[in-house]
């Protein structure tokens, strides 16, 4: 694939104040009580989106990095005034609010700007993981069973079984998944379910725990969409006292020992018929939630083999090595090419169309616009 060399493409992202994987740079690895396997050097927000601006600046690319620094009136700006060929979006919150999300992303298309990745719709649908679970399992795509709680309460006889997760259901990134998540008798139930409405916006959602596999599927294209290598997660080295899951601790905390302990191992071992299935489930929920150009699937594989999908995560993480990437770059993709290819997915499409406001004749001779002013009403 060649990189048309003329496109301008805005890596745009949302970041204000200060970044924790700074301070952490000033810890001692020495004084943190357990060996790490991994550096505890992270790279920052800022870096990960300079790499990215960077390569697809190798790529041929004519690149601007646009941080709209928590004030939209930075992107209306961009869109009205310069506006690119094509949007690299990599927005995840406004105002510190992943829900805000896929508003910011409706913005690209009332300014008739290409983006990458997914649309408003899907960012919105996926960010809401109980709504999501709903869409999965009409289109017989299994997800586990569940009970979505709107206020802190959940009735004795409440027909799932143990052990059962309790999360958040509209955030993302592990947040408020701890090895406390976990639970295994309705007194911790009861217990934990407190705890997430204390530091979470309902609804809450209560999930049976899948013993078993977990993998991270990505996906990529449209025409038809590709699975790259899949990754699977080796939990084996967790101490006893932390569940077999991707908790925040262990997905972003490079000060825990949690963090250190889980693995990633790309390609991940299947049996044939156990990667058709997984495959099968990916991209069947990748089409029903309606993603485009890139996404990662989490899923779990119980011990009788059975197939769950745990959570659809369009526009997911490109850091440069880890998961989505480090995927692509099984597949042979660098991470240039990889981005490349999310760019020139999202230019095969065409623009956004905006259909061009159409003044009343009587308007367009006062040189007047639709608004009324107070004295008119009266
Ligand atoms: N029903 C479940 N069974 C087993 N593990 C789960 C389940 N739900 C979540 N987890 C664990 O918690 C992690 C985070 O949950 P997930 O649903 O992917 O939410 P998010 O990544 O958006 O925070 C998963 O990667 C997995 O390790
Ligand atoms: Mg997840």
């Amino acid at each position: 694939m060649t990189p048309r060399k003329k496109t301008t493409v805005a890596v745009v992202y949302n970041h204000s104040g200060d970044d924790v994987y700074e301070k952490i740079r000033e810890v001692d690895p020495d004084s943190l009580g357990f060996k790490p396997e991994y550096s505890i050097n992270v790279a920052t927000v800022t870096e990960e989106y300079e790499a990215i601006a960077n390569a697809l600046s190798e790529q041929g690319y004519k690149v601007q990095l646009v941080n709209i620094n928590e004030d939209v009136q930075n992107l209306i700006d961009l869109l009205s005034q310069n506006p690119p060929d094509v949007v690299f979006n990599l927005i995840e919150y406004y105002r510190d609010d992943p829900a805000l999300e896929h508003l910011v992303a409706g913005l690209f298309s009332i300014y008739g700007v290409r983006f990458t990745g997914s649309g408003p719709f899907t960012l919105a649908l996926c960010q809401r993981k109980g709504m999501t679970k709903q869409l999965l399992l009409a289109n017989n795509v299994p997800t586990p069973r569940y009970k979505l709680l709107n206020e802190p309460k959940i009735a004795g006889r409440h027909g799932l079984h143990y052990p059962m997760i309790v999360k958040p259901s509209r955030e993302d990134a592990s947040s408020g998944v701890e090895k406390e998540s976990v639970v295994y008798n309705f007194e911790q139930l009861t217990e934990r379910i407190k705890k997430t409405f204390e530091e979470y916006n309902p609804p809450i959602l209560v999930e049976e725990f899948i013993e078993g596999r977990e993998l991270h599927i990505s996906v990529l294209g449209n025409d038809p969409p590709e699975v790259l290598p899949i990754i699977e997660f080796d939990f084996s080295e967790l101490s006893d006292d932390h569940p077999k899951i991707i908790s925040y601790d262990a997905k972003w905390n490079p000060l825990e020992e949690s963090f250190h302990r889980v693995h990633a191992l790309c390609p991940a071992k299947l049996t044939k018929r156990l990667e058709k299935k997984v495959k099968a489930a990916a991209l069947e929920a990748y089409k029903v939630t309606g993603c485009t150009d890139y996404a990662r699937l989490d899923i779990r594989i119980r011990e009788d083999k059975k197939v769950f999908v745990l959570e659809v995560n369009p526009n997911p993480d490109l850091t440069e090595g880890v998961s989505f990437m480090d995927s692509a770059e099984h597949f042979g993709l660098s991470f240039g090419e990889t981005l490349a290819k999310i760019v020139e997915c999202a230019m095969s499409r065409p623009a956004p169309s905006v259909p061009v406001l159409q003044k009343t004749q009587e308007q367009t001779e006062n040189g007047k616009d639709n608004t009324i002013s107070p004295e008119e009403i009266k």
